[in-house]
């Protein structure tokens, strides 16, 4: 089986990249290196990985064409909300028309297609305060960001409904765990944590600590898309990915200190603007089709903190 990772050679695009090869799938990675590193797919070989932005139309469609893949997972994205506050303009050419341009690609030069799955958010749901979040639940993007994501979401949608292409989105909720990029402060939570715990360093909460999320670890999300891969009825579907449960920071940070053994200094500050205050997903959806996460918070936790390697 030949599979298309873009944005393989970041955090979650690693871990899907070594869990397929490891199942002897022939994969390749399409990266421009933004936010990714080569060092994090290096059972990678260099014939395996281009490195190059997926708006890049020829590019695309070369390689579409040359290599006829039987599963797709698109991943490439501008990530931080921020840079996509600061510069919706690039942030909607590679989040929406590159998202586009590999959908499009994929209807008109490969038959083969078996699968294509789509990296959406739970940023969708912004500030709604139903709980838990479902998929039919009212929307409310708070950002280009989290505008993008629902935009790619539903062309991958109208591209199963209009082309009959086989397309899935998941929404990925906090998902956690090694070579995360603590080195922005928007970085996902945990990873900075971890980061702060290991050095030594004040962690800083914004808020009172007691916003909940749903933390998901990345062997878990690496199973649900195994799920959603080996499942023909995720087809033209729409999932949350989570764990179904919400935990706050507070406690995220005690989980912390018994991991670790000891403590650090935190401190508090001001709520940060657009930041949620609850968040956990409905999963039901995905659990009919066989996904169950095994990973308990503290299962998760430990796997990560004793993580070896880049
Ligand atoms: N980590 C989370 O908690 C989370 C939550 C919701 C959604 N997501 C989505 O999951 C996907 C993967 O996120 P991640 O956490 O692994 O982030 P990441 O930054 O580690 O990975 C993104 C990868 O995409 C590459 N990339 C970015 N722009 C590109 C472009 N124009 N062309 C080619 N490659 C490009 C980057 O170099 C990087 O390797 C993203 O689409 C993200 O929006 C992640």
């Amino acid at each position: 089986m030949k599979m298309l990772i873009t944005g393989g050679a970041g955090f979650i695009g690693s871990h899907l990249a070594e869990f397929y090869c490891d199942k002897k799938y022939e994969i390749f990675i399409l990266d421009d290196l933004s936010t990714g590193h080569r060092s994090n797919v290096e059972f990678i070989d260099d014939k395996h990985f281009i490195k190059s932005c997926i708006t890049n139309k020829s590019l695309v469609e070369d390689l579409i064409k040359k290599e006829q893949f039987d599963i797709v997972i698109h991943l490439a994205a501008v990530v931080s909300v921020v840079e996509s506050i600061n510069n919706p303009i690039r942030s909607q050419k590679i989040n929406i028309d590159g998202t586009l341009n590999l959908l499009e690609t994929n209807r008109r030069h490969n038959e083969n297609l078996k699968r294509f799955i789509f990296a959406s958010s739970a940023a969708v749901y912004g500030n709604t305060k139903s709980l838990p979040k479902k998929t039919d639940s009212f929307i409310d993007p708070e950002s280009p960001y989290a505008i993008e994501k629902y935009t790619g979401e539903q062309y991958t949608k109208i591209y199963n409904n209009l082309y009959k292409l086989p397309t899935t989105s998941l929404r990925f909720f906090n998902v956690y765990g090694p070579r995360q990029d603590p080195n922005s402060p928007y970085s996902g939570v945990l990873s900075i944590m971890k980061s702060k715990f290991a050095n030594n360093e004040t962690f800083t909460f914004y808020g009172d600590g007691k916003q909940t999320r749903d933390f998901v670890y990345v062997k878990d999300l690496v199973q649900a898309v195994s799920v959603v891969i080996n499942n023909e009825e995720s087809s033209g579907e729409i999932f949350n990915l989570g764990t179904g449960k919400q935990i706050s920071l507070i406690n995220m940070f005690e989980k912390f200190e018994i991991l670790y053994k000891r403590t650090i200094d935190k401190k508090f500050t001001t709520v940060r603007s657009g930041d949620i205050k609850e968040s956990y997903a409905q999963i039901e959806a995905l659990k009919n089709l066989g996904y169950s996460p095994k990973y308990s918070i503290e299962e998760g936790l430990e796997e990560y903190i004793n993580y070896v390697g880049s």
